[in-house]
């Protein structure tokens, strides 16, 4: 039995996590879980796993102090992940990981702390599961590229101006039923820009070999091509289930019971390159990203921000990316070293990204 503690236990991915535990009671057994504020759904997953319950702002980090797992999945929104991450490393216990704002602010300093402590980093994101999955070989397996495929949201064929969107629409994303946050960063691709860094950081691959392509009906979660020229990719219905079981069940493949792919179903896939005029937050991304330091660490905070700002209605659709790249430039670039530093970059992301007006 594997002993896992479920951080953000109440949202889309703790509830594709819960339905993959009650699916296999022999194989895991939840021991604790963490949620913000819906205590009263964290108290009937508590009742229903027979597991301990935590709820505010630092109960994901409490859930993991207090408690000994094999597997933390850590699967709460923004930094909040980072600390709970970190100590779970210390502790030892493997991370299925699919906060990606952890690695996207302080990708050097998780990855390095979990070589140091021998811990697995195992991906939850389905994009980032496929290329571990396609990584699974038992020799040497030189990558030549990485290629992340995008849904490309639900403005991929949208008219050019889309300043007058609303939040509503950004919500309405065409595959996934995610929470706000990643659906409104979905929309503006700046989704797929942290999916690239971190991708750089669980695989090790610098940022100007990894590629996105637009893959709208999200069935070729993420590809691989090696030094010899094949590429594999991993396909798959898009459900998220899919990636977090492999995740907790890792080594191990378990059975689910849900349809398999039918390919003469769906008859054709589709690809395309991406719009980085429409989205320019992909550039955003890849700037902070070859910049170094700090940067990513404010982008991902002033992005949080703004995401919060858009939907309470205080900036425009467009205002996004307008006002993540002042905060990027605004904010001090700092050596991305110490947990200290990172809080201060987004400590200073998201109090520029609060003040800034268009
Ligand atoms: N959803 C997807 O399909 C998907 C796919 C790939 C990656 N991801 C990533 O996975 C992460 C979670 O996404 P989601 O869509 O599941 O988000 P979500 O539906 O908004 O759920 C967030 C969960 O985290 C909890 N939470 C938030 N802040 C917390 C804190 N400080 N301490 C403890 N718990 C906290 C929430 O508790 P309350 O319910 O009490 O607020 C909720 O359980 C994000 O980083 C996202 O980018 C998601």
């Amino acid at each position: 039995m594997k002993r896992i503690i479920l951080l953000g236990a109440t949202g889309s991915i703790g509830t594709g996590a819960c339905d993959v535990v009650r699916a296999h009671p022999g194989e895991f057994k939840v021991v604790a879980l963490a949620a913000r504020s819906n205590r009263a759904a964290a108290e009937s997953l508590s009742r229903a796993f027979g597991a301990r319950a935590y709820v505010g702002e630092d109960a994901a980090l409490r859930a993991v102090e207090e408690n000994d797992a094999d597997v933390a999945l850590v699967a709460t929104v923004g930094l909040s992940g980072l600390a709970p991450a970190l100590a779970a490393i210390e502790k030892g216990m493997s991370v299925a990981l699919a906060t990606k704002e952890v690695l996207v602010a302080a990708g050097a300093l998780v990855t390095a702390r979990a070589r140091e402590k021998g811990v697995r980093i195992l991906p939850v994101d389905s994009e980032h599961s496929a290329i571990f999955q396609c990584l699974q070989s038992p020799g040497r397996a030189p990558v030549e590229r990485l290629v992340l495929t995008a849904s490309g949201g639900p403005f991929l064929d949208a008219p050019a101006d889309l300043s007058a969107v609303t939040p509503a629409q950004a919500l309405r994303h065409p595959r996934w039923n995610m929470g706000p946050k990643v659906t409104v960063d979905s929309s503006t691709m700046m989704n797929k820009g942290f999916e690239m860094l971190e991708a750089r950081w669980l695989f090790d691959v610098p940022m100007d070999r990894i590629d996105v392509v637009v893959h709208p009906e999200s069935v070729v979660h993420s590809l691989v091509t090696f030094a010899d020229g094949a590429t594999l990719a991993q396909l798959s219905p898009p459900d998220m289930r899919v990636p977090i079981q492999y995740a907790l069940s890792w080594p191990d493949r378990l059975p689910a019971d849900r349809a398999p792919l039918d390919l003469v179903r769906l008859g054709a896939l589709t690809f395309r390159a991406p719009d980085e005029d429409r989205f320019p937050c992909l550039r955003l991304v890849r700037a902070a990203a070859e910049a170094g330091g700090t940067r990513a660490a404010a982008l991902s905070a002033a992005d949080e921000v703004a995401v919060t700002r858009f939907l309470a209605g205080s900036i425009s659709y467009t205002d996004i990316p307008r006002l993540v790249a002042d905060a990027v430039d605004a904010a001090p670039d700092l050596p991305c070293d110490s947990l200290e530093n990172i809080l201060a970059a987004d400590a200073a992301g998201r109090k520029l990204a609060e003040k800034w007006n268009s």
